[in-house]
């Protein structure tokens, strides 16, 4: 911990990639701990165009119900950490997988969203993208003005990432001198990569997490516990 502390002290670059786990202390279920399942339905299960395909208001009930969860979650203290770290640093890059805006919600700019917005919403006749903050929706699945049936505006399986906000996050994953690991199984390729990316380019990597993943034994300092409680410990 101490370690960690002092190169977050010293540097002048860092950048942060989240996942769901920085949102469970807010009451957001993880995909993959104890209650990722939805009625019987993993995420690989519904965050796929297939599924959407064969059920877009199945798809969609699991995304209104999840729409509602973050409606009534608040950030949390590991949020607000990532806001304070990033007006003492000289270049912060926050980077998520998390669709929740709830770093939005803490007071973090320019979150690099490399799985996109459950708040926005898109058409997939016209591709109008609109945001939509109704919870619960009036209609599942949503209809667009066009008539075309909307998708949530969220990465799915299979899919690429937005091309711009991937570039960023390769770029500013390239340019840290620490890079902060927080809250994710570092499962689900490409964001997983830069992990990988980001100790080839030299910097110091720290992983906050729970439990083990599969980067715990390459990093530089795997702290293990509640994002809540270390990231502010971490940044002090
Ligand atoms: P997962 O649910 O796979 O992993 C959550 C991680 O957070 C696990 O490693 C837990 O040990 C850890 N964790 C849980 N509670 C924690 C806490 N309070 N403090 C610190 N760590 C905690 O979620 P992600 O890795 O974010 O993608 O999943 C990646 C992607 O898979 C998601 O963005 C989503 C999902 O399917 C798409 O929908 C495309």
């Amino acid at each position: 911990m101490q370690r960690a502390r002092e190169w977050l002290r010293e540097a002048s670059s860092v950048a942060a990639l989240t996942g769901a786990g920085i949102s469970a202390e807010s009451g957001i279920p993880t995909f993959r701990g104890a209650g990722g399942l939805w009625r019987e339905f993993r995420a690989e299960d519904l965050a796929t165009p297939e599924a959407f395909a064969r059920d877009p208001r199945l798809v969609w009930e699991w995304y209104d119900w999840r729409r509602g969860l973050i409606a009534h979650a608040e950030p949390n203290a590991g949020h607000r950490a990532l806001v304070e770290l990033a007006q003492r640093v000289e270049r912060f890059t926050l980077i998520t997988q998390n669709v929740d805006g709830l770093h939005d919600r803490a007071g973090s700019r320019d979150v690099l969203k490399v799985h996109g917005d459950i708040w926005m919403v898109r058409c997939t006749a016209c591709g109008r993208q609109t945001r939509d903050d109704r919870v619960p929706l009036p209609e599942l699945p949503p209809h667009c003005e066009c008539g075309g049936l909307l998708r949530p505006g969220v990465v799915w399986f299979g899919e690429p990432l937005p091309d711009n906000v991937w570039r960023e996050a390769e770029r500013a994953t390239r340019q840290a001198e620490v890079f902060l690991v927080i809250g994710t199984a570092a499962v689900v390729y490409p964001a997983a990569g830069l992990v990988p990316l980001a100790k080839a380019a030299g910097a110091k990597v720290i992983e906050i997490n729970l439990d083990e993943t599969p980067y715990s034994a390459q990093v530089d300092c795997s702290l293990r516990g509640r994002a809540g409680e270390l990231l502010p410990e971490v940044i002090a």
